[in-house]
Protein backbone atom coordinates (compact mmCIF):
# COMPACT_ATOMS: atom_id res chain seq x y z
CA UNK A 1 0.00 0.00 0.00
CA UNK A 2 1.77 2.97 -1.15
CA UNK A 3 -0.51 5.63 -0.30
CA UNK A 4 -2.83 5.97 2.42
CA UNK A 5 -5.79 7.95 3.99
CA UNK A 6 -5.85 8.79 7.50
CA UNK A 7 -8.54 11.18 8.82
CA UNK A 8 -7.95 13.73 6.58
CA UNK A 9 -4.88 13.82 5.74
CA UNK A 10 -3.22 11.59 2.98
CA UNK A 11 0.30 9.72 4.17
CA UNK A 12 2.75 8.01 1.54
CA UNK A 13 4.45 5.17 1.92
CA UNK A 14 8.19 5.95 4.08
CA UNK A 15 10.12 3.68 6.07
CA UNK A 16 9.34 -0.14 5.44
CA UNK A 17 9.18 -2.70 8.33
CA UNK A 18 12.30 -4.19 7.49
CA UNK A 19 14.13 -0.84 7.71
CA UNK A 20 12.80 0.09 10.71
CA UNK A 21 13.91 -2.74 12.14
CA UNK A 22 17.49 -2.66 10.57
CA UNK A 23 17.74 0.71 12.73
CA UNK A 24 16.39 -0.55 15.82
CA UNK A 25 19.02 -3.40 15.44
CA UNK A 26 21.75 -1.36 15.17
CA UNK A 27 20.57 0.94 18.33
CA UNK A 28 20.49 -2.27 19.91
CA UNK A 29 24.41 -2.73 19.01
CA UNK A 30 25.62 0.30 20.23
CA UNK A 31 23.45 -0.05 23.58
CA UNK A 32 25.07 -3.03 24.02
CA UNK A 33 28.59 -1.92 25.26
CA UNK A 34 27.14 0.68 26.83
CA UNK A 35 25.18 -1.38 29.50
CA UNK A 36 24.89 -4.76 29.34
CA UNK A 37 26.78 -5.54 32.58
CA UNK A 38 24.86 -2.36 34.50
CA UNK A 39 21.08 -3.55 34.54
CA UNK A 40 20.07 -0.90 32.76
CA UNK A 41 15.88 0.24 33.28
CA UNK A 42 14.42 1.15 30.06
CA UNK A 43 11.64 3.44 30.31
CA UNK A 44 9.06 3.33 27.45
CA UNK A 45 7.40 6.75 27.03
CA UNK A 46 4.00 5.76 25.94
CA UNK A 47 1.85 5.92 23.74
CA UNK A 48 4.12 6.13 20.96
CA UNK A 49 7.19 4.34 21.88
CA UNK A 50 5.18 1.14 22.99
CA UNK A 51 6.30 -1.15 19.27
CA UNK A 52 10.06 0.51 19.21
CA UNK A 53 10.33 -1.05 23.46
CA UNK A 54 9.16 -4.14 22.12
CA UNK A 55 11.55 -4.44 19.57
CA UNK A 56 14.55 -3.28 21.02
CA UNK A 57 14.14 -5.07 24.18
CA UNK A 58 13.91 -8.58 22.56
CA UNK A 59 16.99 -7.72 20.72
CA UNK A 60 18.88 -7.29 24.39
CA UNK A 61 20.20 -10.51 25.05
CA UNK A 62 21.38 -9.20 29.09
CA UNK A 63 20.00 -8.62 32.17
CA UNK A 64 17.75 -5.11 32.00
CA UNK A 65 14.15 -3.68 33.14
CA UNK A 66 11.72 -2.30 31.06
CA UNK A 67 8.79 0.21 32.64
CA UNK A 68 6.50 2.41 31.11
CA UNK A 69 5.08 6.14 32.32
CA UNK A 70 3.15 7.84 29.82
CA UNK A 71 2.88 12.08 29.10
CA UNK A 72 0.52 14.61 28.43
CA UNK A 73 -0.73 13.54 25.10
CA UNK A 74 0.71 15.43 21.55
CA UNK A 75 -1.83 17.44 19.60
CA UNK A 76 -2.24 16.87 16.04
CA UNK A 77 0.21 17.28 14.04
CA UNK A 78 1.99 19.99 15.98
CA UNK A 79 4.81 19.86 18.77
CA UNK A 80 6.57 21.83 21.07
CA UNK A 81 5.43 23.55 24.41
CA UNK A 82 6.83 22.10 27.84
CA UNK A 83 5.19 18.47 28.47
CA UNK A 84 2.63 18.58 31.86
CA UNK A 85 3.27 15.35 33.67
CA UNK A 86 4.49 11.90 33.96
CA UNK A 87 2.65 9.57 35.13
CA UNK A 88 3.45 6.11 36.17
CA UNK A 89 6.71 5.45 37.02
CA UNK A 90 6.46 3.36 40.26
CA UNK A 91 10.25 2.24 39.99
CA UNK A 92 12.87 3.82 41.96
CA UNK A 93 15.51 5.45 39.81
CA UNK A 94 18.01 6.70 42.06
CA UNK A 95 22.06 5.08 41.35
CA UNK A 96 19.87 3.05 38.07
CA UNK A 97 21.34 3.26 34.34
CA UNK A 98 18.60 4.58 33.21
CA UNK A 99 17.66 4.90 29.03
CA UNK A 100 14.13 6.57 28.27
CA UNK A 101 12.99 5.13 24.82
CA UNK A 102 10.61 7.86 23.10
CA UNK A 103 9.09 7.41 19.72
CA UNK A 104 10.28 10.85 17.96
CA UNK A 105 12.34 13.88 18.73
CA UNK A 106 10.88 16.52 16.82
CA UNK A 107 11.08 20.07 18.71
CA UNK A 108 13.16 18.42 21.54
CA UNK A 109 11.20 19.71 24.16
CA UNK A 110 9.35 16.77 25.34
CA UNK A 111 12.90 14.91 25.66
CA UNK A 112 14.39 17.95 27.44
CA UNK A 113 11.55 18.26 29.85
CA UNK A 114 12.22 14.46 30.60
CA UNK A 115 15.79 14.21 31.44
CA UNK A 116 15.17 17.28 33.82
CA UNK A 117 12.49 15.51 35.98
CA UNK A 118 14.72 12.10 35.52
CA UNK A 119 18.26 14.06 36.78
CA UNK A 120 16.07 15.47 39.65
CA UNK A 121 15.86 11.80 40.68
CA UNK A 122 19.84 10.86 40.75
CA UNK A 123 20.16 8.48 38.28
CA UNK A 124 23.51 6.70 37.58
CA UNK A 125 23.46 7.45 34.33
CA UNK A 126 20.75 8.65 32.00
CA UNK A 127 20.44 8.07 28.38
CA UNK A 128 17.95 8.84 25.44
CA UNK A 129 17.15 6.12 22.49
CA UNK A 130 14.81 7.35 19.73
CA UNK A 131 13.00 5.46 17.25
CA UNK A 132 13.31 8.71 14.99
CA UNK A 133 14.74 11.79 15.18
CA UNK A 134 13.92 15.05 12.71
CA UNK A 135 17.59 17.15 13.21
CA UNK A 136 15.25 20.04 11.60
CA UNK A 137 13.41 20.72 13.79
CA UNK A 138 15.07 20.54 16.69
CA UNK A 139 14.90 23.66 18.95
CA UNK A 140 16.64 22.79 21.93
CA UNK A 141 20.05 20.74 22.80
CA UNK A 142 19.07 17.62 23.13
CA UNK A 143 21.15 15.05 21.71
CA UNK A 144 20.04 11.81 21.73
CA UNK A 145 22.31 8.73 22.86
CA UNK A 146 20.92 6.42 20.33
CA UNK A 147 18.57 6.97 17.55
CA UNK A 148 17.29 4.10 15.13
CA UNK A 149 16.54 6.21 12.11
CA UNK A 150 16.70 10.19 11.09
CA UNK A 151 13.89 11.76 9.18
CA UNK A 152 12.78 14.97 7.31
CA UNK A 153 10.84 17.69 8.95
CA UNK A 154 7.46 15.77 7.83
CA UNK A 155 4.80 14.80 10.25
CA UNK A 156 4.99 10.89 10.05
CA UNK A 157 2.50 8.14 11.23
CA UNK A 158 2.87 4.09 11.80
CA UNK A 159 4.70 2.18 14.12
CA UNK A 160 3.09 3.25 16.99
CA UNK A 161 2.77 6.28 16.04
CA UNK A 162 -0.35 8.41 15.76
CA UNK A 163 -2.38 11.63 13.60
CA UNK A 164 -5.45 12.04 15.79
CA UNK A 165 -5.68 8.97 17.61
CA UNK A 166 -5.19 6.84 14.04
CA UNK A 167 -2.30 4.57 12.59
CA UNK A 168 -0.23 3.47 15.54
CA UNK A 169 -0.98 -0.38 13.98
CA UNK A 170 0.77 0.46 10.84
CA UNK A 171 3.71 -1.90 10.56
CA UNK A 172 5.18 0.69 8.28
CA UNK A 173 5.85 4.28 8.51
CA UNK A 174 4.16 6.67 6.27
CA UNK A 175 5.06 10.09 5.35
CA UNK A 176 2.34 13.38 5.17
CA UNK A 177 1.79 14.11 1.52
CA UNK A 178 2.59 17.56 0.78
P1 LIG B 1 8.81 17.15 20.71
O1 LIG B 1 8.54 17.50 22.14
O2 LIG B 1 8.49 18.27 19.78
O3 LIG B 1 10.22 16.63 20.49
O4 LIG B 1 7.79 16.03 20.29
C1 LIG B 1 7.86 14.80 20.77
C2 LIG B 1 6.53 14.10 20.70
O5 LIG B 1 5.65 14.64 19.72
C3 LIG B 1 6.76 12.68 20.29
O6 LIG B 1 6.98 11.87 21.42
C4 LIG B 1 5.51 12.33 19.53
O7 LIG B 1 4.54 11.82 20.41
C5 LIG B 1 5.05 13.63 18.96
N1 LIG B 1 5.44 13.79 17.53
C6 LIG B 1 6.40 14.60 17.04
N2 LIG B 1 6.50 14.51 15.71
C7 LIG B 1 5.58 13.61 15.33
C8 LIG B 1 5.20 13.05 14.04
O8 LIG B 1 5.76 13.35 12.97
N3 LIG B 1 4.21 12.12 14.07
C9 LIG B 1 3.57 11.73 15.21
N4 LIG B 1 3.90 12.22 16.43
C10 LIG B 1 4.90 13.14 16.48
MG1 LIG C 1 5.76 10.42 22.19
Amino acid sequence: MAEIQIRDKRFSLFLSENEILEGIKNVAQNIRPDLENKDPLFICVLNGAFMFASDLIRQLDFPCELSFIRLKSYESTKSGGKIKEVFGLIEAIEDRHVVILEDIIDTGYTVYDLKEKFSEKKPASLRIATLLFKPEALQLAVIPDYVAIEIPNKFIVGYGLDYEGHGRNLRDIYKICD
